[in-house]
């Protein structure tokens, strides 16, 4: 049995909930955030794993797409669990294979509405808006070969109200992100490896 465990988190751009899952885990003895990834060279969340005292690497989309370069990285960190917090590329087969059941996507939405290709951020956000849904949230799920598609393994809504606008509807999903999706990876985590 594993005495502890290891995550990569993949983030694609400002990397707000990566920040708040590497403090999440940083007192915690058999959870550990190893590394950051990032396909976005510019992407803030380099600037917070820089802060956060986390290595990170970058890759672009062609590495990332075809070969086993990053597997191989992977690998060689010992890394067990894949977070996906606001990456944005599809997952291709290669890292599916390696890690079944071991990669973890959050969707700022109530799936099965509001996913898909295309639907990340604010077109999410925008999309839920112009429906005029009273209600959003988020969804916590492992990932498979189609996006926004595999299991559910938490949900939490907030509700919405007429005026919201785009960003106070993002502001709401976000709050939920920061107070559930660390939670949501230790229970999955524990539950698999602890209990
Ligand atoms: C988060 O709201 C996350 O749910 C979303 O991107 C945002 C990233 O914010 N992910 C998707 O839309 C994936 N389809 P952050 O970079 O500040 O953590």
């Amino acid at each position: 049995m594993k005495t502890s465990v290891n995550l990569a988190i993949f983030a694609s751009g400002n990397g707000s909930n990566a920040e708040n899952i590497v403090k999440y885990f940083t007192p915690y003895n058999t959870i550990r955030v190893d590394s950051i990834f990032t396909n976005k060279v510019d992407a803030y969340v380099l600037e917070r794993a820089n802060r956060l005292d986390i290595p990170s690497f970058y890759f672009n989309n062609t590495d990332f797409r075809t070969g086993d370069s990053i597997l191989e990285i992977l690998h060689a960190r010992h890394i067990d669990y894949i977070i996906l917090a606001g990456f944005l590329l599809k997952i291709p087969s290669n890292l599916i294979m390696a890690y079944p059941q071991k990669i973890i996507n959050i969707h700022p939405a109530l799936l099965p509405k509001y996913g898909g290709k295309g639907m990340y951020g604010d077109n999410v956000h925008r999309a839920v808006k112009e429906a005029g849904d009273s209600k959003s949230g988020i969804s916590i799920h492992l990932v498979n070969e189609h996006y926004d598609d595999g299991a559910i393994i938490f949900q939490a809504q907030c509700k919405l109200e007429p005026s919201d606008t785009i960003s106070q509807i993002a502001a709401k999903v976000h709050k939920l992100e920061y107070q559930y999706f660390p939670i949501a990876i230790e229970d999955y985590i524990n539950k698999q490896n602890f209990s």
